[in-house]
Order: structure tokens, then C-alpha cells, then sequence
């Protein structure tokens, strides 16, 4: 009998240690973890260079109050400002939060310049912002919502891909246009960079903010440390997760000066955010991530990996309608509904998850080996067979 409350769905299987690509199940299984705790660790399971972060940083302070300066946060937040769009940093502990703190920051800058009632967020219908009451209703999702209420306010939707219906719904209340660079759990769907474009344009036009959630893209998953980048634009307020604690919560919102000076002494905190031990990691995270031809070798494995996948998906047409992603977020659509097939890629000892409209998603760890890929594409392609 459990104690947990049954909110979620979980697989009958527990995992006694993990190694890089690799989890080790308590039934004595080895499985390829092409999941990797949902786009976390993107350095892999126990990578050694974080494990030696953690150790010397535990050793020395885990946590002191916002109250203080933390030298280590300080560090990691230049070397985001540095090596990206922009100009400030605020810490969280999660997705949700690094989102729902990018609402307040886009509402209070608004605010700051006398335009208080400036204050509603357009987002895409059924996108994934988190969890917190702020956020699902965001998402504009009803399964997400349902019995929540009542309803947060404040958020307008349009559907992925619809321009017109975009710019019709932007009023004069808009703040800020909110989108997922790429929509992970909506099914793997990249916007294109000249989507993109247009979307700064708009926003330029329209003088409103634009948001780019990379939580689950962000941080090299894409092959770019950003997934906008190729596009050139520069959003305003950019929140981040998931691989920049490379399994250590940790969240942050990136900001631009403009929006960052409405965020004064005061405007927000967090007890946790930003805590030196988490600040170790995400230094450490950025210490390899950065590293000369990383991201370039992301970029070669996707290609090899997408194309290999294009290969299955021509020989099992019945099977796989879709290949998806960018980097090393991956989705396989299939024709039917996915359940089925990914339980049986577990049974062969690969794990992945699903993602709306009868997605596979494949998440393996940023630093995986050519021969790992080579074993999902077989176990793969045992499967389509018995589906064909
Ligand atoms: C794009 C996006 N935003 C926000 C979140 C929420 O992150 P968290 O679960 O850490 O709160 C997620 C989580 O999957 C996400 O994919």
C-alpha cells in the first residue's frame, strides 16, 4: 500500500542506481533511459563531474537566505547574461515557477510604466506551462483545469499555428505573447524560425512582450543552447528548468533590461531560489554545456538520429506517420495511439514517454554515445515489426 497520493500514473518498475545513458532497475534490468527524468539530466545519470560539484559545494554552505549575497548565483547568472539575450537572472526552483515568474514580470513591467491594466497573457490552446494554478490556466487546457476553479484569469488563447487567429485576439489589455519554442508535451511541434519572426514582429508592432518557454527546450536540448536562436530574434523574458539543474531542481526566468526594471526590491522571492548548492550545479551544467563542440556534437547526433528514424519511418508507414524535433528532442508520431508501443520499447529495456497526439518522445541525455542511439534504433525497429 502506498502513502503517495495517486496523482500520477506511475510504471510498476524502481531503478536502484543510474549511469549515464543507463538505468538499473531493482528487478535486476539494465535499461536505456531515453527519457532521462523528462528532459533533466542532460549530462546523463551520475555524471561525475556534477557528482564532484555537489560533493565540494555540500561540503562548504547548501543554503543561505536571498537575504545575503550567494556569490555562486551571482557567477551563474553573468555567464547566462553573457552567453545570451539577457540582462537578468531571478532563480527559481522549477518550470512552473520560471513561468509563472515570467508573468508576473511581464505584468509588472506594464505596471511600472503606468499601464497597470496592460496585464493579460496570450498563449497557445492545449500548450504546457506547469502546474501551479497560474499556469494550467495558461495552458488553456481543459484536461489540465477541470475542477480547479475557479478560473484564474488573465490569459487568452489562440490555436498553434493560426495567424489570424493570433493577431485577432491581441487587444489593447495584451501584455505579452507566451509560446514554447517547441511544444514538448503538445506532441514535439517546433515553431519555424520564420514563425518566430513574425511573432517578434507582431510583438514589436504591437508593443507587447514576447515569452519564449524553453523549460524543457532550452539549455542545449535543441543542439543550440536556445532553441530560437537560429531564428535571430531575441524574446524579452525567457524561463528556464530542467537541464540547467541537470537533475537538481532548479529554475530560473531570463530577463531584458526593460522587463527587469519593473522588478523591484520586493516584487518576488523564493526561499529556495537560487540557494548555493543548486547554484554549484547549474555553474557545473554551464561548465560542460559550454564546452568547445558540445552543442556541435548534439546537432551531429540529432541528425544521425532523426535520419535513422526517417529510415524506420519509410520502411513502417502503417506504423510511424511522423518523425519530429529538433536536437535531441525527439517524437515519434504514430498512427495509432501510443500506449501500446511504448510498453513494449519498455519491454525491450527502452524507456521513453509519451506527449500528445500519439507522440513517442525520446529524450536521451545531450552527452549520448552514437552506439546507444544505434541500440534504441534497433529495439525500434523490433517494434514496429510486430506492428506492422
Ligand atoms: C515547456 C514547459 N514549461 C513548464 C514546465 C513546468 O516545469 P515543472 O514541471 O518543472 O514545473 C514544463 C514541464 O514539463 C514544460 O515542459
Amino acid at each position: 500500500m502506498s502513502a503517495l497520493a495517486k496523482n500520477y500514473n506511475r510504471r510498476k518498475i524502481s531503478f536502484k542506481y543510474g549511469k549515464g545513458s543507463f538505468l538499473y532497475s531493482t528487478n535486476g534490468k539494465k535499461y536505456l533511459d531515453f527519457i532521462q527524468g523528462i528532459a533533466v539530466n542532460c549530462l546523463g545519470h551520475s555524471n561525475p563531474y556534477l557528482i564532484k560539484a555537489i560533493n565540494e559545494q555540500s561540503k562548504k554552505l547548501w543554503h543561505v537566505s536571498n537575504a545575503f549575497v550567494i556569490p555562486e548565483g551571482e557567477r551563474l547568472a553573468l555567464r547566462l547574461v553573457k552567453k545570451t539575450f539577457a540582462d537578468s537572472v531571478i532563480f527559481q526552483n522549477s518550470g512552473a515557477e520560471a513561468t509563472e515568474t515570467a508573468i508576473k514580470a511581464a505584468r509588472r513591467y506594464f505596471y511600472s510604466i503606468g499601464k497597470p491594466k496592460k496585464n493579460r497573457i496570450l498563449c497557445v490552446k492545449n500548450s504546457f506551462h506547469g502546474r501551479t494554478l497560474a499556469t494550467i490556466f495558461a495552458s488553456g487546457s481543459k484536461k489540465m483545469t477541470e475542477g480547479f476553479g475557479p478560473k484564474v484569469d488573465g490569459f487568452d488563447h489562440f490555436e498553434f499555428g493560426n495567424h489570424q487567429a493570433l493577431k485577432k485576439s491581441i487587444t489593447t489589455r495584451t501584455a505579452a505573447i507566451m509560446v514554447e519554442t517547441v511544444m514538448g508535451e503538445g506532441g514535439i511541434k517546433v515553431i519555424p524560425d520564420w514563425c518566430l519572426k513574425g511573432l517578434r514582429k507582431i510583438c514589436n508592432k504591437e508593443k507587447i512582450l514576447l515569452i519564449l518557454d524553453e523549460v524543457q527546450c532550452g539549455i542545449g536540448r535543441s543542439g543550440n543552447f536556445f532553441a530560437f536562436e537560429n531564428s535571430k530574434i531575441k524574446p524579452d523574458i525567457v524561463p528556464i528548468a530542467k537541464g540547467i539543474g541537470g537533475g537538481f531542481p532548479l529554475g530560473a526566468v531570463l530577463m531584458n533590461q526593460k522587463v527587469a526594471s519593473g522588478m523591484t526590491a520586493g516584487t518576488h522571492g523564493s526561499t529556495f531560489g537560487g540557494n548555493p548548492l543548486a547554484m554549484s550545479v547549474g555553474n557545473a551544467v554551464l561548465d560542460q554545456i559550454l564546452k568547445k563542440g558540445f552543442l556541435v556534437n548534439v546537432k551531429k547526433l540529432s541528425k544521425y538520429f532523426l535520419s535513422e528514424l526517417n529510415k524506420l519511418k519509410r520502411e513502417f508507414p502503417k506504423v510511424i506517420k511522423e518523425v519530429r524535433g529538433v536536437g535531441l528532442l525527439i517524437g515519434l508520431q504514430l498512427h495509432n495511439d501510443q500506449t501500446e508501443f511504448i510498453q513494449q520499447l519498455m519491454n525491450n529495456e527502452l524507456l521513453t514517454i509519451r506527449a500528445s497526439e500519439n507522440v513517442v518522445r525520446i529524450l536521451p541525455p545531450l552527452n549520448v554515445k552514437k552506439q546507444e542511439i544505434d541500440m534504441a534504433i534497433k529495439i525500434i525497429k523490433k517494434v514496429c515489426l510486430t506492428q506492422k
